[in-house]
């Protein structure tokens, strides 16, 4: 592939991966890229690399501009395999290159290659490097996403390399946002932004304020973010920042979000009238079954919507497993700011919807209570009780919502 100027002498040389659907467990129905970035200047840098298998790609997309040879320094923002794992193969080809990356990335670099032989210059915030006639400015951003995590500023074009932060699972041949908009829409690019925010950054939301108010004091103007994953911010770079403020401060939709599983249908049925009395309540209600859905999309409504309720059935005592597999992926998550409860059917002990109040317990949610239990199939009467049961829910959220 060609590489894509965009900055004067500052080229995308990353690959775009429109095959993959699965990224270590997250759907990607839309592919990925993983960008990196290469300056021509007296000191030839790349910052980052790709993911191993596209080596070659990227190795020839370098090559359309200078000779590999001439790398003298690599910048490794972030560890993580889809981006430093072709690192090894560039090392292979330039062994006397200069590393800068931070503390926890030498440690981490350390478990994936031997480095015994490459010099690794520890960086921290606000250190920088000359590389000719382009200065670059490094800062640490511990889990965005992981510890080793960092952004290299270009100070003389305004331009932020924020690895993981600000990108999107998108292949597409638009590199930037502007080009995206004009060939699909503002929405799909707004869709991507926060699926990628809930499933890879929802846990450290309470670090995105801190962070981007420390970019504001080191009185760094933006004119450009360049992620790792996705299309580039040329257009609107303040549009992405905005974004991740609204989503770090917890800002949902005022919507209902009904997630469940079922053995028999009894607990589907549950939903249908739950539906109607949220929707009586003049508020949009999702109904998503889980084992139609992937569990990454699932999450992303979760995060767009201010409640969610929970169904499923109780098997020998407990939850029905699809479904706590959606509680356990979201624990891990650490959600906030989000009204939840649960409903289900059972047979005889039941048990689903108090352990599933435990879960939501402990993840420190609102709950609201008490949730709804019926045995077996829902009769007329139990339907009448959960569309009131909606329609309760509805009306709590519209309360909690004014909060935020
Ligand atoms: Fe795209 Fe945390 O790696």
């Amino acid at each position: 592939m060609k590489p894509v100027e965009i900055k004067p002498n500052i080229f995308w040389v990353g690959v775009i991966d429109w095959s993959i659907r699965d990224f270590h467990g997250y759907i990607t129905p839309k592919g990925t890229t993983y960008n990196n970035y290469l300056i021509l200047d007296k000191e030839v840098t790349l910052i980052d690399t790709v993911k191993e298998g596209f080596s070659e790609v990227m190795l020839k997309n370098i090559a359309h501009l200078t000779s590999v040879d001439k790398i003298k320094n690599i910048v490794i923002n972030h560890i993580e395999n889809d981006h430093a794992s072709a690192l090894g193969n560039v090392m292979d080809l330039v062994p006397s290159a200069k590393i800068f990356t931070s503390a926890k990335g030498k440690e981490g670099l350390s478990r994936f290659f031997d480095i015994s032989k490459w010099d690794i210059n520890v960086v921290k915030t606000g250190d920088k490097i000359n590389i000719g006639s382009k200065t670059l400015l490094f800062i640490e951003t511990p889990m965005l996403h992981w510890p080793d995590s960092m952004m290299t500023y270009v100070c003389e074009d305004e331009l932020l390399i924020s690895q993981d932060a600000f990108g999107q699972h998108l292949a597409t041949s638009a590199r930037f946002d502007d080009e995206f908009i004009n060939a699909c829409s503002l929405n799909e690019l707004q869709d991507a932004v926060i699926d990628y925010y809930a499933n890879i950054l929802m846990p450290f939301g309470f670090i995105i304020k801190p962070k981007i108010e420390e970019l504001n004091k080191l009185g760094l103007k933006i004119s450009m973010i360049a992620p790792d994953h996705g299309i580039i911010w040329r257009k609107s770079p303040e549009w992405v920042i905005n974004k991740y403020l609204d989503m770090a401060n917890g800002k949902a939709e005022e919507k209902v979000l009904i997630v469940y599983d079922t053995m028999w249908k009894s607990t589907e049925y549950m939903t249908y009238s739950i539906a109607q009395g949220v929707k009586e309540e003049g508020l949009d209600c999702k109904v998503i079954k889980l084992r139609a859905t992937p569990l990454s999309w699932a999450i992303t409504q979760f995060w767009n919507c201010r409640g969610t309720l929970i169904g499923s059935p109780t098997l020998n005592n407990l939850a029905f497993p699809p479904v706590m597999q959606f509680l356990q992926y979201l624990k891990g998550l650490r959600p906030k700011n989000r009204l939840v409860g649960a409903f289900g059917s059972y047979g005889w002990g039941g048990g689903a919807v108090k352990e599933i109040y435990e879960l939501l317990k402990n993840m420190g949610l609102e709950v609201y209570e008490p949730g709804i239990q019926l045995k077996y199939r829902p009769s007329l009467e139990d339907e009448e009780k959960c569309f009131e049961f909606g329609r309760g829910f509805a009306r709590k959220l519209k309360e909690y919502h004014k909060s935020f």
